[in-house]
């Protein structure tokens, strides 16, 4: 059975009207953690012009490859295996990276690999693209996400919302310069950063 997740559900036609103009000129895109592939088949039909490669723990990929079977849609590859401990990725250079709630989710010593991973695989003058919740100046955006905070570090006390400063900054050290942060709705952000030329 395929896997379902009600956010995804829900939160897909926003992130879609932002990557329809983000990812105008691109041609191919790394997502990151694709989860249950319900992000991919929605962006890869919509936006035919790219080539969307899924990728996730390897212990997720049956329910990717369940959408992808379904869908059947020639420009969304199917998963590869990239963990953000692995020592490399075995990933040709992409014009795009899109990533969705994984920051939040991972310890921050991962997010920083996860960035050193990104530095390597993004082409010069490239798109990386995150969504999800952030803190501004220490403080939450909403009650919403200060219990989502508390009910993750529940589960995972390294785990957490991200301050919107410490990513950028670490995207920063790894060449990557913001250009937009664009409010979603249910108080998410979508970062968009360009690789430097
Ligand atoms: C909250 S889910 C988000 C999934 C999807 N992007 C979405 O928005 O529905 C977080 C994802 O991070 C992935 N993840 C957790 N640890 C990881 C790691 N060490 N390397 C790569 N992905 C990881 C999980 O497998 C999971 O799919």
């Amino acid at each position: 059975m395929k896997p379902y997740s009600e956010s995804c559900e829900k939160n897909q036609e926003p992130i879609l009207a932002v990557l329809r103009e983000i990812f105008a000129g691109r041609t191919r895109v790394l997502e990151i953690a694709s989860g249950t592939g319900q992000h991919a088949v929605y962006f890869g039909r919509a936006l035919p012009h790219l080539s969307w490669q899924t990728s996730e723990l390897a212990h997720n990929h049956a329910g990717i490859r369940a959408w992808l079977d379904e869908a059947q849609l020639p420009n969304v590859l199917a998963p590869l295996s990239l963990d953000v401990d692995d020592a490399q990725w075995p990933v040709a250079p992409v014009d795009a990276i899109f990533n969705a709630n994984t920051v939040h989710i991972i310890s921050w010593p991962q997010v920083e690999r996860l960035f050193a991973h990104i530095s390597r695989v993004i082409e010069p003058g490239g798109c990386v693209c995150f969504y999800g919740p952030y803190n501004y100046a220490g403080k939450f955006t909403s009650d919403s996400n200060a219990r989502f905070d508390a009910w993750l570090k529940s589960r995972d006390p390294d785990s957490g919302v991200r301050d919107f400063e410490a990513v950028n900054s670490l995207a920063a050290s790894c060449g990557l310069l913001l250009q937009h942060d664009i409010a979603m709705p249910s108080n998410n952000r979508m970062l968009v950063w360009q690789a430097r030329p």
